[in-house]
């Protein structure tokens, strides 16, 4: 064999072995052998579980979820709180208003009290990190512990140990399909989960494996929400759907709950620490669009309601 033809053929194998993790291409992925686990439990002080996810990044999950809770609070008057669940990223003390709320206190049991702003009691790993330009760098145990207290260790009942709890606990998920959903679906009941999602099909095609993520947990699925579907121009009040029409969420097989509308407002009082369901309720300065949200935002709140 010539020496080109030698590096030729060795090229072609190293083309053509298996992956290097040695996982096969074809049939299911292989199942990591598991110790038993321990049966789901309820949230202690906590009615109904609602998970706001997606599994991509960016879409509006923490929006959407911060919205949601206000609107149920406000228009169905629920006892409703904030979990965020996003380790790496958490957002709820920025969109609350409450980055610079200090640490929570603890009971005299030794659980975390919520930190409340805009009558939402929160509860956020961004509250006890040193600083919100400190990064989490945990490797997946960590975050498994962290999510565990979290779930166990916040007494929704406040500082008053003889208070109601709450109606409804809205979590606001991390992006992806990995320790997170996994630990939440695991350990803790969930009534039920609303998917967020551009129009996008790079979007959609990750809150379709997010979708089947939460069915193999057998988290029942209440329905998706289209988030920046359009944007109204504001010259001629004409809706442009700027990343592609909504049919495409169609596929994806489950209730579209509503469309929100692609708003500047929405991030400027995101920005601002105000749920912009409330910021719309005291100024409508969104014209037409602004209008379209809250219309939107109510439908899929009593979509929500009705659910679980
Ligand atoms: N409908 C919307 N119109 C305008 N900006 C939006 C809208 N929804 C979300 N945003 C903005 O997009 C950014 C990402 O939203 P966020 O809720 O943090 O996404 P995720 O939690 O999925 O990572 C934020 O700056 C937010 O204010
Ligand atoms: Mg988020």
């Amino acid at each position: 064999m010539t020496s080109s033809a030698r590096r030729l053929f060795s090229t072609w194998r190293a083309l053509h072995h298996d992956n290097p993790l040695g996982l096969p291409k074809r049939g299911e992925p292989p199942v990591m052998p598991r110790r038993s686990l321990p049966p789901k439990r309820g949230i202690p002080n906590v009615k109904r579980v609602v998970a706001v996810a997606s599994g991509k990044g960016g879409v509006g999950k923490s929006t959407v979820a911060v919205n949601l809770a206000y609107t149920l609070t406000a228009r169905h008057r629920a006892r409703v709180g904030l979990l965020d669940l996003d380790i790496f990223g958490p957002s709820i003390p920025k969109l609350l208003g409450l980055e610079a709320a200090g640490e929570p206190h603890l009971t005299s049991s030794g659980a975390l009290i919520p930190l409340t702003n805009h009558g939402l009691p929160a509860m956020s790993i961004g509250f006890l990190l040193p600083g919100p330009e400190r990064p989490v760098t945990w490797r997946g145990l960590m975050v498994q512990k962290a999510v565990q207290q979290l779930l166990f260790d916040v007494d929704w009942r406040g500082a008053d140990p003889d208070g109601p709890g709450l109606d409804i606990l809205v979590i606001d998920m991390p992006p992806g399909t990995g320790d997170v959903p996994l630990s939440l679906g695991q350990l803790v009941n969930v009534d039920g989960a609303v998917m967020v999602s551009t129009p996008q099909h790079v979007a959609l095609a990750d809150v379709r494996k997010g979708i089947a993520a939460f069915q193999t947990l057998s988290i029942p699925i209440i329905g998706l929400v289209l988030n920046q579907s359009c944007f109204f121009c504001p010259s001629c009040n004409t809706p442009h759907h700027l990343f592609g029409s909504s049919d495409a969420s169609r596929s994806l097989g489950v209730k579209l709950l509503g469309e929100l509308p692609l708003m500047p407002d929405v991030s400027t009082s995101g920005d601002a620490g105000l749920p912009y369901a409330l910021f719309s309720s005291c100024s409508n300065t969104s014209g037409a669009a602004g209008y379209r949200w809250q219309e939107a935002m109510f439908g899929i709140t009593k979509q929500v309601w009705e659910a679980i």
